[in-house]
């Protein structure tokens, strides 16, 4: 899937791009899970495979085939995709969270399934935070290194990214509208990506390989 009239402006870079959709344990036969299909995060993989980046794809429950040249790093939950990304991340030029990652997993895993006793209500299942591996990576910067979060919002988009974006401490944060028939699993997109610095560019609804380019134009402007 190369595309000649792409540059190879990423060409000499590593880059970490997570994808798909973490999986919290609860016991050997069930989970907390998310709707992440891990496609947009796999276009920004190619896209920069295409535009010719080292790239480092760690995919959290994707189905979807390995984009040729990446190297793959196939995780489940949270805790276990934090520490694939910040392993990857401590050489790479710039860093795309594109995962989503959940932020609560269930308070201890039960080691033999759960039961369904006839009459009795089940025990509520406790659940405790997950790091957020964003801030962590924003946190252990290496001077230069390009950070990128996403968002999905259902609601007040612009305001929910610019406060999570401050939040957060990263360069760029693509922002997208979520809900039930929007962006989940669907092959086109629509988004903004706001920058640390104060500007925004709209990405008008496209391909996932369309906004992964937009996104990609950004972080390449962006590195030293
Ligand atoms: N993220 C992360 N670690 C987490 C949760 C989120 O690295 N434990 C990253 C996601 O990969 C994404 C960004 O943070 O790049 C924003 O995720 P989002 O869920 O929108 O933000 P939260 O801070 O979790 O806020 P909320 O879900 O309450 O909106
Ligand atoms: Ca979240």
């Amino acid at each position: 899937l190369a595309r000649k009239d792409l540059p190879a402006d990423l060409a000499g870079r590593h880059v970490v791009v997570s994808a798909g959709g973490t999986r919290e344990p609860i016991d050997p036969v069930r989970f907390i899970g998310n709707r992440s299909s891990g496609l947009q995060g796999y276009a920004l993989a190619r896209t920069a495979l295409a535009r010719g980046a080292r790239v480092t794809l760690v995919a959290a429950n994707v189905a979807l085939p390995d984009p040729a040249g990446a190297e793959v790093v196939r995780v489940g939950s949270a805790l276990e995709l934090r520490d694939a990304v910040l392993k990857a991340a401590g050489e790479a030029d710039a860093v795309i969270m594109a995962a989503a990652v959940a932020d609560f997993r269930p308070d201890g895993y039960r080691d033999v399934k759960i039961k369904k006793t006839d009459g009795a209500e089940p025990e509520p299942i406790r659940l405790v935070k997950n790091p957020d591996v964003l801030v962590e990576l924003v946190t252990a910067r290496r001077p230069g290194q390009v950070v990128v979060g996403f968002a999905a919002e259902t609601n007040d988009v612009l305001r929910n990214g610019r406060e999570k974006l401050a939040r957060k401490g990263c360069d760029l944060l693509v922002v997208n509208e979520v809900g039930e028939r929007l962006t989940f699993g669907a092959p086109d997109n629509a988004a903004v990506i706001l920058s640390a610095d104060g500007a925004s560019v709209d990405v008008p609804r496209g391909s996932k390989e369309a906004l992964a380019d937009v996104v990609w134009d950004q972080v390449a402007g962006r590195l030293k």
